[in-house]
């Protein structure tokens, strides 16, 4: 496994690697959920690349860039031993060297949800993704579920800009309570844990009444706002949606004929989960 720390290299080793190339791209602090992508890659690939960037303009002026959690050295020892082959480890000046002034801004797919509640955060992301993709050039991206919007995101960049990539989704990895993985689950206190689960929760009740029968996205919503209701730990809800799974449109009604996402975003002590199922 060789570790990058510069574009040009990493881009003279992309083109040098065999084909098909997959790519992980991550922020580092690597849970299941990360280990999933990568397995898949690797058994997709003939060669294998991930890319380690906690990327400053995804977080706003507010949020955890300085304490996003940071662990390269096991990072490193946990994709060596998914086998591997390429790890890019830029540091913050080679991916924005100083007068970086282009950006990707995403359109009305990135105004709601996440793109209302973090202005600039999908920007952000687009912008280092459509950069990653141009760097390494990779058959194909993998990316988790967990982040519904995000995804969406990433599939309209590389189709509006042609970037060539085949983006593949993968499922969210749960704890056995239900909770998604994320790397900001670390924060949470032992009580604040205890309540995470009720944003699955919510979100498998919005689907049972949709299984039901129920095609009216506020009587859908408002099951799940009944269980986030019962959480007292829960500070602020900050969304339940029902949107269009490609394009991130809010609907009122949900159709028989298009996949149809739910997604929650709550705050609870000092982390927003958030989290989302597909009906279908
Ligand atoms: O999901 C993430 O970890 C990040 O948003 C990504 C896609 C690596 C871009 O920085």
């Amino acid at each position: 496994m060789q570790v990058i720390t510069t574009c040009a290299e990493m881009s003279r080793l992309s083109w040098a690697a065999e084909r098909p190339l997959g790519l992980v791209p991550t922020m580092g602090a690597l849970h299941e959920g990360h280990l999933s992508l990568v397995r898949q890659a690797r058994t997709d690939s003939a060669a294998m690349a991930a890319s380690i960037f906690v990327n400053p303009t995804q977080f706003g002026p507010n949020e955890d860039f300085a304490t996003y959690p940071r662990s390269l050295e096991r990072d490193l020892e946990l994709l060596q031993a998914e086998g591997a082959d390429l790890v890019f480890v830029p540091p913050p000046h080679e991916v924005y060297p100083d007068g970086f002034d282009t950006w990707v801004e995403p359109g009305s797919i990135a105004e709601g949800m996440e793109g209302a509640a973090r202005p600039g955060h999908f920007r952000g992301v687009a912008t280092v993704v459509a950069k990653l993709f141009t760097i390494i050039r990779p058959d194909r991206a993998y990316f988790g579920q967990k982040d519904g919007q995000q995804v969406a995101v990433i599939r309209k960049m590389n189709a509006d800009l042609n970037l060539g990539v085949d983006v593949v989704t993968m499922p969210t990895i749960r704890e056995p309570d239900g909770l998604a993985l994320s790397s900001r689950n670390a924060y949470l206190s032992a009580e604040e844990r205890e309540t995470a689960p009720a944003v699955y929760r919510a979100l498998c009740a919005a689907e049972d009444i949709w299984r039901r029968g129920e095609r009216d996205a506020g009587r859908i919503q408002r099951a799940a706002h009944n269980i986030l209701s019962r959480e007292p730990l829960i500070d602020a809800v900050d969304y339940v949606s029902t949107v269009d799974a490609e394009t991130m449109q809010p609907l009122e009604t949900v159709p028989d004929h298009r996949p149809v996402m739910i997604a929650i975003a709550v705050r609870l002590g000092p982390v927003r989960l958030i989290d989302n199922v597909v009906l279908g």
